[in-house]
């Protein structure tokens, strides 16, 4: 991607996947009287435009997390309006990965949740899986500590079925037991809203990610945002451990 700067144009570098831990829905709402919801739907919108920017910037691959294993803990009205508006956005996001091509992946536990909604996203994720557009994965009752527990019962289940002996088990046979199996890491994580911290989100696979915090809140977050992010990103040096050579 190139970008204009004063006279010079520089080639920026593009993350080849982002992942983004959207926060701030309910203080965006709060700051205009609104019940938390509204906060929820222009969130919902924001996500829909930001598939589109993220595209059109170079990246490969983007992660959202939009409902996390601890978010259950909210009360039983906000629960449910998540949980409708997950619906809803299921269903535009069929029609919108039939337009523009977007393969839609869905992390996390999905037995937890309403059959009508495993319904529909079990028909997302097969109707757009031989999409080559975007590949735009949703972490839905997501929690990085829960996704361990279950790889590791399903290790231990393939383990006793003799499918897997200790001697196999290495950093990517465990990577093929995540959600995110045949995903690439993130190269950057943003989480906006000012809040620094993970708050369980991909522990496994951000090990060596690039963090970004922005005291934006996620409706407002747009593609001016991101390549702010990216930006941030191109100034980084990454030696994963090693040393980079003048
Ligand atoms: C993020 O916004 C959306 C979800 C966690 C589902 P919040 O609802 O956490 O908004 P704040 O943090 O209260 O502002
Ligand atoms: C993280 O936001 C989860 C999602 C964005 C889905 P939260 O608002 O739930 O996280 P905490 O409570 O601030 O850690
Ligand atoms: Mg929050």
């Amino acid at each position: 991607m190139a970008r204009k700067k004063k006279d010079e144009t520089v080639e920026l570098k593009v993350p080849e996947h982002v992942a983004i831990i959207m926060d701030g829905n309910g203080r965006w709402a709060k700051k205009r009287f609104l019940p938390r919801s509204a906060g929820h739907s222009a969130g919902s919108r924001t996500v829909e435009q930001i598939c589109d920017d993220a595209w059109s910037l170079g990246i490969k691959y983007l992660t959202v997390y939009a409902f996390s294993t601890e978010n259950w803990k909210r009360s039983d009205s906000e629960v449910a309006t998540l949980m409708d508006l997950l619906r809803k956005y299921m269903k535009n996001c069929l029609e919108r990965s039939r337009k523009n091509n977007m393969k839609v992946c869905v992390i996390g536990d999905v037995t937890r949740l309403d059959e009508d909604l495993r319904h529909s996203i079990e028909e997302l994720t097969r109707e757009s899986a031989g999409n080559t557009g975007l590949c735009f994965t949703v972490a839905l009752n997501y929690g990085g500590r829960d996704e361990l527990v279950r790889a590791f019962k399903k290790m231990m289940a393939d383990a006793q079925s003799g499918r897997i002996s200790e001697s196999e088990v290495s950093e990517e046979t465990i990577s093929q037991y995540l959600d995110t199996a045949g995903m690439p890491d993130p190269d950057l994580v943003i989480r906006t809203s000012g809040e620094i911290r993970l708050s369980n989100f991909l522990p496994w696979q951000s090990a060596y990610s690039e963090l970004y915090f922005t005291d934006v809140l996620w409706p407002d977050f747009d593609k001016k945002e991101l390549i702010k992010a990216i930006e941030y990103y191109n100034k980084k040096d990454r030696r994963f451990g090693g040393r980079n050579e003048e």
